[in-house]
């Protein structure tokens, strides 16, 4: 019988350098999409699949991420004094519950690897998730619940796979696989291969299931791509020793830690809200027939 899968990591101790300035003194998971932070919504899809126990790996500079999923008690009683009750109980049903979230400090960014073996003795000897904050998905189910069901199903250990233009291969962490009876089975794994390299145009999204067996690989892991201990690279060793199954998600996925992604997060998402749908279309259409105007008289 597999194991239930409890625990969720969040690592967040990068620099989030793709985002300066806008990052150099705020967390790029308090960056917002409208009018929630992003790491908002990654919380709420660990909730979503039935975790119980969130772990978010921080670092200095990210003390913010703390305080946002602490309870105000000074704002709550200030916006119920000006009639803000509404306001004010949003805020408090959005706050996790006492003891669903702990932060641990990775001191040093030495890679996603080390951020997630930093979180170890939280997760103990059980499989669990593992979702970046700045990989923001929508679909009709979300995502890790998907893959949590596959686990329930199937164990192992699971990760959720897109597909990007050739062409941008060289920036992913890329996987191939092969088709079983169970579904697609990962064969191979390499992070950000050399242009032209790429064995294949699907790469990690940012979604994992994995076996407590990765704790022992991490540990032992030497830094590889940009001189970091990779994930990837210790993935390809526990690929040796147990399956690591593909789960292909059909949603969409914001990178919200690139300007592109978070802009286009923000537009989808105020999009799909009526109250702002109206005015932004206008304004789109705006902005859109500008830079029209700007890239023909720029010929
Ligand atoms: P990224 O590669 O996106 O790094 O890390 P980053 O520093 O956040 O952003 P850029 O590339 O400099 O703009 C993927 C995830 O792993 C976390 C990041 O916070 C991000 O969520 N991470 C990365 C850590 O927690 N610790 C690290 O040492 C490195």
């Amino acid at each position: 019988m597999t194991s239930r899968i409890r625990k969720a990591i969040i690592p967040a101790a990068g620099f989030g350098t793709r985002m300066l300035p806008a990052t150099k003194s705020v967390p790029k998971e308090l960056l917002p999409i409208v009018d929630r932070p992003i790491i908002d919504y990654i919380v709420e899809e660990a909730f979503e699949a039935g975790i119980e126990h969130v772990v978010i790996v921080t670092g200095r500079m990210k003390t913010a991420i703390e305080d946002h999923f602490d309870r105000a008690f000074e704002l709550d009683a200030t916006l119920r004094e000006s009639g803000k009750g509404k306001l004010a109980d949003r805020i408090a049903a959005s706050t996790p519950s006492v003891g669903a979230i702990s932060f641990i400090r990775q001191q040093e960014a030495r890679g996603l690897g080390h951020a997630v073996w930093t979180a170890r003795h939280a997760i103990g000897e059980e499989p669990f998730a593992v979702l970046l904050p700045d990989m923001v998905m929508t679909g009709a189910e979300p995502c890790l619940k998907s893959m949590v069901a596959l686990h329930d199903r199937l164990g192992g250990n699971v990760i959720a796979v897109e597909r990007c233009a050739p062409e941008d291969a060289h920036k992913f962490g890329i996987v191939s696989f092969t088709q079983t009876p169970e579904g697609p089975l990962v064969t191979g794994l390499v992070e950000k291969p050399a242009p032209g390299t790429a064995p294949s145009n699907c790469y990690i999204s940012g979604r994992y299931i994995l076996q407590p067996e990765i704790f022992g690989l991490l540990e032992e892991q030497e830094p590889g791509a940009g001189g970091e201990v990779q994930l990837t690279d210790a993935l390809v060793r526990l690929m040796a020793m147990q399956p690591i199954r593909a789960f292909e998600f059909r949603g969409r996925t914001f990178d919200c830690g690139a300007p592109a992604g978070l802009v286009s997060a923000n537009l989808a998402f105020a999009m799909a809200r009526p109250e702002l749908a109206e005015a932004l279309h206008d304004e789109v259409q705006a902005a859109a027939a500008l830079a029209i105007e700007a890239r023909a008289s720029a010929a």
